[in-house]
């Protein structure tokens, strides 16, 4: 793997960025659709796939179980499970792709039986895995641990329906129980069900092609089993709505005209309602964003940011939501409730000059506004790696941000679509590194 950084020179507070953006496909929204190929009898096409690491390390993931993976055009991916038959995670890539535990729904319902290994820690948090193990439960299945992974098999070979209820609500809880009650017998229930986008897309493609589910977008969901789903048409991946509220807070921060194209305002309701708040002037059509102005003259007013569920405020831009922050006027609080990691990050926006105090692991204050300077940082996740390109873009002088592999974990080519509207970022080789197996850190 070849290590590489970013130099970003910062505008040092000038608003100097303009032009347009384009949004890619989501993250979040084209893995669990990747891993549902699991339910179809023939080819499922993704299209509007983002090229991004994640997806290429499914891809691998899928491919070391039999799937077969090709790609029909830029953005476009075929996959089918026809000659898959190994139920088993490599250990290896699932700890690399925290996303890997999604699989285990459609492969325990597809074959009877499923080992991988548990995601492990990660710098934004614990990231559990007992919803999914008592929910396997729930519907007749095993559970032991061999060798450092989870076996989980399926009395009789085959899930049975059950009535499941998240204590918590879960992204890739609620997609892995919807795939596994697809092809499991009878009526699955699943109760408190988180309602992203991401999510609600999966469930409605997978009912274009002849799954029985009801009551998707609302707090409880029943899914029918039945036999394999036919791929009638294709998945077309929605806009990765993380990445349209980072262009957003960017241009709210940098620019006096951007326009950020191919994204749906309708998922990103709170943050653009808070940055109105704030003094923010934007106007939003069906698939554009745009930010106008200088702003108040008086400046951006504080806001005060809780975490949340959809569609409460995002965890996945509380971070660039944090960068914003120390450049208003008075004091915000940021209450991140969903993870316990993932305001670490704001020691390092304080060494360039901002003014966050910590309260406990989830709640810091920030008075501001206060100029940032330059620095060399290490982004410690897909997310707050982003945070520091925005830091970084707004401050004084040279920054050097570290570990770019985070950030194209999540993001396409994030540098040149900067560099189109006037970010003087580079791309830098560091040193080639071998990765030991295991070594890489986990992901989102
Ligand atoms: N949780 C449990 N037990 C479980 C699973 C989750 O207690 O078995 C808890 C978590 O510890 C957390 C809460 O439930 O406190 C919610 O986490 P969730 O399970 O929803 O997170 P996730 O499904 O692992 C997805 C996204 C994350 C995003 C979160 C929250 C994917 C692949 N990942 O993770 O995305 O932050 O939902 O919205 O969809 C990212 O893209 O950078 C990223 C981290």
């Amino acid at each position: 793997m070849a290590k590489e950084k970013f130099i970003i020179n910062g505008l040092g507070g000038e608003k100097t960025l303009k032009g347009e953006v384009s949004v890619r496909g989501s993250k979040n929204a084209v893995l669990p659709v990747m891993a549902s190929v699991f339910l179809f009898k023939d080819t499922l096409t993704i299209k509007n796939a983002p090229l991004i690491e994640d997806v290429a390390r499914m891809s691998e993931l899928l491919e070391d179980m039999g799937v077969s993976v090709g790609k029909k055009g830029e953005r476009v991916l075929e996959f089918s499970s026809k000659k898959a038959s190994d139920p088993e995670l490599d250990s290896v890539i699932s700890k690399r792709l925290r996303a890997s535990v999604i699989l285990t729904g459609p492969v325990l319902a597809r074959f009877g039986k499923v080992s991988f290994p548990h995601p492990g820690g990660c710098v934004i948090g614990a990231r559990p895995i007992d919803l999914f193990l008592e929910g396997f439960k729930k519907m007749g299945a095993n559970v032991s641990e061999r060798e450092g992974k989870y076996v989980v098999t399926a009395t009789g070979g085959k899930l049975v329906g059950a009535e499941i209820f998240f204590k918590v609500q879960s992204v890739t809880a609620t997609e892995t129980f919807i795939m596994a009650g697809v092809l499991a017998k009878g009526k699955t229930v699943l109760k408190n069900v988180a309602i992203e986008p991401e999510v609600t897309g999966l469930a409605d493609y997978l009912v274009s092609c002849g799954a029985k589910i009801k009551g998707i977008g609302t707090s409880t969901m029943e899914i029918t089993g039945g036999g394999l789903l036919s791929a009638k048409k294709p998945y077309t991946t929605i806009p990765d709505r993380l990445e349209a509220g980072c262009f957003l807070i960017l241009g709210a921060l940098a620019a006096k005209d951007l326009l950020i194209k191919n994204c749906d305002p309708s998922h990103l309701e709170i943050v653009i309602e808070l940055l109105r708040s704030s003094g923010v002037e934007i106007e939003t059509g069906k698939n554009f964003i745009k930010v106008k102005g200088d702003g108040p003259s008086e400046g951006f007013k504080a806001v005060s940011i809780k975490t949340h569920e959809y569609p409460g405020f995002p965890t996945d831009i509380q971070a660039p939501m944090t960068v914003f922050l120390t450049q208003v006027g008075g004091e915000s609080l940021v209450f991140e409730t969903i993870f316990e990691g993932r305001l670490n990050f704001t020691q390092d926006l304080v060494k360039m000059g901002a003014n966050i105090t910590m309260f406990d692991p989830h709640r810091v204050m920030i008075k501001g506004p206060t100029p940032l300077k330059g620095k060399e940082l290490e982004g410690p996740d897909i997310r707050a790696g982003l945070a520091f390109v925005i830091a970084g873009i707004i401050a004084k002088g040279e920054s050097v941000i570290n570990n770019v592999y985070y950030i194209d974990r999540g993001y396409e080519k994030i540098e040149e679509r900067l560099q189109a509207i006037g970010v003087d970022i580079r791309r830098v080789p560091v040193e080639e590194i071998v990765v030991a197996p295991g070594a890489a850190p986990e992901t989102a």
